[in-house]
């Protein structure tokens, strides 16, 4: 039989001690990415249950770039992007935010959606929920609803699901 997507997930992603910083126990879903068979189980995992529901895929950089470009191809719909802070050339809605291991910035372009859309925000990892947090603030100040959130591997301790309460959450993996 087919391995399920959760074992996949479980087969390939690394664990990295002490980094970005002493403390943090990184999990790297580079290679979930790599593997064709994973990446395309984890892209139709993550849509299959907001099928109809989102005009749009957006992904945090970086790795939520991969997961968003593949999901909206598959899914037929556009794609947009939610930078760190000064890589956008046009006018941008900024919203500063708190993750695992420190504070960044992330922007869109005010006229990234069409106000009224749906967008479906994808990411590797949800940790304690403050990136995911900040996209999801950007795109509501920007008239645009969130159809809800998906991500490979959700951190249950760092509790992010409750820093998004109100909004449907896809996680493959939680541990
Ligand atoms: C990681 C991960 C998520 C975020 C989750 O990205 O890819 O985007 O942290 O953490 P949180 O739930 O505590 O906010 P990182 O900021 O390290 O950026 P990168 O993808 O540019 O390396
Ligand atoms: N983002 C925030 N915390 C993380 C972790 N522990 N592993 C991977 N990405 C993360």
């Amino acid at each position: 039989p087919r391995e399920s997507v959760e074992t996949l997930v479980n087969r390939l992603s690394e664990t990295v001690r002490d980094y970005p910083q002493p403390g943090v126990v990184f999990r790297d879903l580079t290679p979930v990415f790599a593997d064709g068979e994973a990446l395309h189980a984890v892209v139709h995992a993550l849509i299959d249950p907001f099928q109809g529901q989102f005009d749009a895929v957006a992904g945090v950089e970086a790795r939520g770039f991969l997961l968003s470009a593949a999901a909206a191809y598959a899914s037929g719909t556009g794609v947009v992007t939610v930078r760190k802070k000064g890589k956008l050339p046009r006018k941008t809605i900024s919203e500063d935010y708190t993750l695992e291991y420190g504070t960044a910035t992330l922007e869109i372009h005010a006229d990234d959606l069409l106000p009224g859309s749906r967008v479906l925000i994808l990411d590797d990892v949800l940790a304690t929920g403050g990136t995911l947090g900040a996209a999801c603030r950007l795109f509501e100040r920007a008239g645009v609803q969130v159809a809800g959130f998906g991500v490979v591997l959700e951190l249950s301790a760092l509790r992010g699901r409750s820093a998004l309460a109100g909004h449907r959450i896809r996680s493959l993996v939680r541990e």
